[in-house]
């Protein structure tokens, strides 16, 4: 099988089929969703949260970032994988942005990058990018990178300035050449106007069922992380790990572990 674009992604939007997208940040993960026919990874900063136990994604560094492609990278042939810029990686200057997004392409194989905000916001960064032939996933919503400004995890949208707002800035970032747009927790139907107005594909999370696509956090579906209302618990992995560990710990301790057939004479 070929490998998923930029391209393949807005082919599927025109005829009508759903994208699926997920987080991953290690190789064993990203290789069980190539072999589950998952269009597209994000090698997303909520690994902060996910797996490195920090309160938001704002301490996550480029480097940090660079080793968690680089693993996903490996893992995958056909998935687009999709690096996200962490915080502080693309606000500084348009010259920051596209070295920064270099990186990821170059030092870590991703295909693409994604960064939080609006054109007003990152226009001229996103022009750079793309210049450099990098393709852009813009990222609109609840934005957890302005965590701060917007006063915690809100549904973002609800006003009908706020409405008007990121119909806005949804068309500008297809104007400026993004490729697909995720949608994070926005009424459902602001997200489904938001898709008929675009050409590009939407990637919704927790923005209801109208999206071209859906992504969400793979710790939480599958049980390790927050409860999000919008974060379907596919799995709780956390007790069936859980139960392992303790009969491991219970049976080393008896002495059960090793047995004869995991010993060496
Ligand atoms: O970092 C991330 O995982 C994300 C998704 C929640 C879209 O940006």
């Amino acid at each position: 099988m070929a490998r998923v674009t930029a391209l393949t992604l807005r082919e599927k939007k025109q005829s009508a089929e759903r994208i699926t997208v997920l987080t991953a940040y290690d190789f064993p993960t990203a290789q069980l969703m190539e072999e589950c026919g998952l269009d597209c990874i994000l090698v997303g900063d909520s690994c902060g949260q996910a797996v490195m136990g920090r309160a938001d994604t704002l301490s996550v560094t480029m480097e940090e970032m660079l080793h968690h492609v680089r693993m996903v990278s490996a893992a995958v042939h056909q998935p687009l994988v999709v690096a996200d810029m962490p915080f502080m990686s693309y606000q500084v200057s348009p010259e920051q942005a596209v070295t920064n997004a270099g990186r990821f392409v170059a030092e870590a194989g991703a295909q693409s990058v994604k960064l939080e905000g609006s054109a007003r916001g990152f226009g001229p960064a996103i022009e750079r990018i793309l210049n450099a032939g990098i393709p852009v996933m813009g990222h609109l919503g609840l934005t957890p990178q302005r965590i701060h400004q917007l006063g915690g995890y809100k549904v973002q949208g609800r006003s009908r300035d706020a409405r008007e707002q990121l119909v806005r800035d949804a068309r500008e970032l297809q104007a400026l050449g993004c490729f697909a747009l995720v949608l994070e927790v926005v009424p459902a139907d602001l997200a489904e106007e938001i898709t008929a107005a675009l050409d590009i594909p939407t990637i919704g999370i927790g923005a209801g069922p109208h999206c071209d696509g859906q992504v969400l956090v793979t710790h939480d579906m599958l049980g390790f992380g927050r409860r999000a209302k919008h974060a379907k618990v596919y799995a709780d992995l956390r007790s069936a790990m859980g139960e392992a560990l303790k009969e491991y710990v219970n049976e080393v301790k008896s002495g059960a572990f090793p047995g004869e057939e995991h010993s060496f004479s």
